[in-house]
């Protein structure tokens, strides 16, 4: 196929995937939210298992999203990156208990092992193949521009090559199972333009189409949940609200949200972060009413915040409740993630076998 015929082909695939919804209506789990028309496209996200449990960025970026997406797709694969987590914790046991605790999260969150592939990463090392594939093609200059690696070097911390190279691992881990949507926050969307260059140059460089290039789904509303004191929320800042955190931690977490230090009658800067988080767990008419009593003065930033901290209870009770269940059947959930394993590799192996073929590797033909 030529250059030209290539660049058609994708862009044609990019005008076929779906817009993303304008979430006209955060929040509420009994709202309608619009969808894309189900299609029968591969969708597949990660979460890196790097702490105790999931935060509302984490939950309104992607993991809702994940959820909905498990009824809109033919096929849906969600996966714990524990092999990505190697960058940041250094300790074996915590690592286990934090994949765990992922686990959990999604399952009470509403993925379905009925509906969608839940898998392991390192259950199939195979992706530290198709890694070692892209690294050799994928050009220095496009790691060394990426926000992560970016960041950390102008911090002057020691970097080490796994960070550098992690781009590479998470395009992987997209290409491997031939996904074409990854739903996921913006922070991540750097990551999936690379992983659609490394696709493009692997096909281009062996004349070949066995990568399929991926599109990230973001949606707008949701694309970076402020976390506690304004910046994105985020498990590297401390500046959290976790999902599932016990009662007490997390009426602490609300109650910290950094407001500004106007009196109660005056009116209020409505950008701040308690507004927007208030707003996850309110329809569309509620936040308009809410943004107008905060515009007109009166109104205390610890009622918002009590507020707040009640709908948030509220919201999470039922996926709480569904995860105390699960906790106490360890061994159903390593079954689960061991039978996603086995569905992932299905789709695994004819993409990595067509990789191998075409780059001339493996046993003499
Ligand atoms: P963290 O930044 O806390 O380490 P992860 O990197 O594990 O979180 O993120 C897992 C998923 O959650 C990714 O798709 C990421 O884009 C999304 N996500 C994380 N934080 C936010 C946020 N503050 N707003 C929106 N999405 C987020
Ligand atoms: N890098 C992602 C994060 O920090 C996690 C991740 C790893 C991922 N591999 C992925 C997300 C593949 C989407 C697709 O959140």
């Amino acid at each position: 196929m030529s250059d030209e015929m290539k660049r058609s082909d994708e862009m044609k695939r990019s005008d076929e995937t779906p817009t993303p919804p304008d979430r006209a209506e955060p929040g509420r789990e009994t709202a309608a939210r619009p969808l894309p028309p189900k299609r029968a496209q591969i969708v597949l996200s990660g979460t890196k298992p790097t702490g105790e449990h999931l935060h509302l960025g984490n939950y309104f970026g992607a993991l809702r999203q994940f959820v909905d997406l498990q009824d809109q797709h033919d096929t849906a694969l969600y996966f714990i990156a524990d092999y990505h987590s190697m960058t940041t914790l250094r300790n074996g046991p915590e690592r286990r208990r934090n994949t765990l605790n992922v686990a959990l999260d999604y399952l009470a969150a509403g993925l379905d092992p009925a509906r969608a592939i839940l898998f392991r990463q390192s259950d199939l090392p195979e992706v530290a193949e198709l890694t070692w594939f892209l690294t050799s093609v994928t050009p220095m200059g496009m790691l060394e521009r990426a926000h992560a690696y970016k960041a950390a070097i102008d911090k002057g911390e020691d970097v080490d090559h796994g960070l550098f190279t992690y781009p590479v691992l998470m395009a992987a881990d997209i290409l491997l199972y031939g996904s074409h949507l990854v739903p996921v926050g913006r922070d991540q969307k750097q990551h999936i333009e690379m992983a659609r260059d490394m696709a493009h140059r692997f096909n281009r460089l062996y004349d070949c189409e066995a990568l399929t290039l991926p599109e990230p789904y973001i949606l707008e509303e949701t694309a970076t949940v402020p976390g506690t004191d304004g910046r994105k929320m985020s498990k590297s800042y401390g500046n959290t609200i976790a999902m599932f955190a016990a009662k007490k931690a997390l009426q602490k977490s609300v109650m910290g949200i950094v407001t500004d230090s106007t009196p109660v009658e005056a009116p209020k800067d409505t950008a701040q972060a308690v507004f927007e988080i208030w707003s996850l767990f309110a329809t569309p008419p509620e936040r308009e009413a809410m943004l107008e009593r905060a515009r007109a003065g009166g109104l205390g930033y610890g009622d918002v915040k009590k507020d707040l901290f009640t709908r948030l209870m509220d919201y999470f009770e039922p996926m709480r409740a569904r995860r105390a269940a699960l906790e106490a059947r360890p061994d159903e959930i390593e079954a689960i993630l061991r039978a996603g394993a086995v569905r992932a590799r299905a789709l695994a192996m004819p993409v990595l076998e067509a990789c191998r073929e075409a780059a001339g590797v493996g046993p003499l033909r």
